[in-house]
């Protein structure tokens, strides 16, 4: 039984709503994509932590995507996508913010349990907003408790160094799994003036391994690493132990990931390291135009709706008898 389910079992046994936000994590996924592995019961296995760990192994490479919606979440389970980010990046996707900074910890909390109830057989990880799990211990452990359970997040995601190990370690013990975010972070984009590529000298390069390192040794069970040469990614490839997700990282690391809408094409100034596969922004845009075309033309198309049998003549005869101050 999942967290999730348990926590709809503790909700409805219990005679005080606990949370009147909690949101119920109910799949509106088919219950066997084509793509997904099956088990021996011919249900879709799920992709856990394990899964990974046995790819790492494997010389297998996963991939994963940040998306941030139940439908975009169904099709990309059933393209068989392993890991989903329920990413900050949401703030300026979404929400048309300029930067990450800007996500509602409520909204991530929703997005998080949407794209779980989307491909509930894809391990989904959350990212903790900017501020969500900075300004004490406590905060931070309550926030990261909302997005296991009213989020069904698997994993957390933190934009780290080896400061961050206290509160790793304290996550860890308390059972959230930890992806530790090091090299570019965005979230400390107005510190630096904007997002810079990281580990480019020696100096650099040693403390994101350090970093690497530590946050592992804190109990992250994978590290995301952001714009940073193939040198430091090898560098921290050959340090941890632990999955390792890249983006802007080259490819030598075990697991890939992108912004989805950068991977359809959609975003109109896309960062260097993102090579689209379609250009949905255009697709998007002429599906606009024909709909403009087909409400000017009256043509709308679909199936339209009947009078149910014997209606029509009533309101016939109606008209028919109708006084002239009816009409
Ligand atoms: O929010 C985001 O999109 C990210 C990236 C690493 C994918 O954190």
């Amino acid at each position: 039984m999942t967290q999730c389910s348990v926590f709809r079992q503790i909700q409805a046994i219990s005679p005080q709503p606990i949370a009147p936000t909690y949101t119920l994590c109910v799949s509106i996924s088919p219950t066997n994509p084509s793509s997904a592995k099956t088990s021996d019961s011919g249900l879709p296995e799920p992709i856990t932590l394990k899964t990974l760990k046995r790819m790492k192994r494997q010389g297998e490479p996963f991939a994963c995507l940040a998306c941030y919606d139940a439908t975009t979440a169904r099709w990309l389970e059933r393209a068989g996508v392993h890991l989903l980010l329920a990413g900050d990046s949401a703030a300026q996707v979404i929400l048309g913010h300029d930067r990450t900074i800007d996500m509602p910890i409520d909204f991530a909390i929703e997005i998080t349990a949407a794209i779980k109830r989307g491909a509930p057989h894809t391990l989904i990880m959350a990212d903790m907003p900017f501020m969500s799990y900075h300004t004490s211990l406590e905060t931070a452990m309550t926030n990261a408790a909302r997005f296991m359970t009213q989020g069904c997040a698997d994993v957390i995601k933190l934009e780290t160094d080896e400061t961050f190990a206290p509160l790793v370690d304290r996550m860890t013990r308390a059972g959230v799994p930890i992806c530790a975010h090091i090299g570019c972070k965005p979230q400390s984009s107005s510190v630096t003036g904007g997002p810079i590529a990281a580990g480019r000298t020696a100096t650099q390069l040693d403390q994101l391994v350090r970093d690497a390192i530590v946050l592992e040794q804190s109990g992250a069970v994978l590290i995301l690493i952001e714009a940073v040469p193939e040198e430091a990614t090898q560098a921290v490839m050959a340090a941890v132990s632990v999955p390792v997700i890249g983006i802007g990282a080259g490819s030598a690391c075990d697991g890939q990931i992108l912004v989805v809408n950068d991977l359809l094409g959609l975003t109109d100034e896309p960062p260097r390291f993102a090579q689209a596969v379609d250009s949905f922004g255009n697709r998007l845009k002429e599906a606009g135009q024909q709909w403009v075309t087909r409400v000017s033309n009256r043509s709308i198309g679909g199936q339209a709706y009947s009078m149910r049998p014997g209606e029509s003549e009533k309101i016939q005869s109606k008209s028919n008898t109708a006084t002239p101050i009816d009409r």
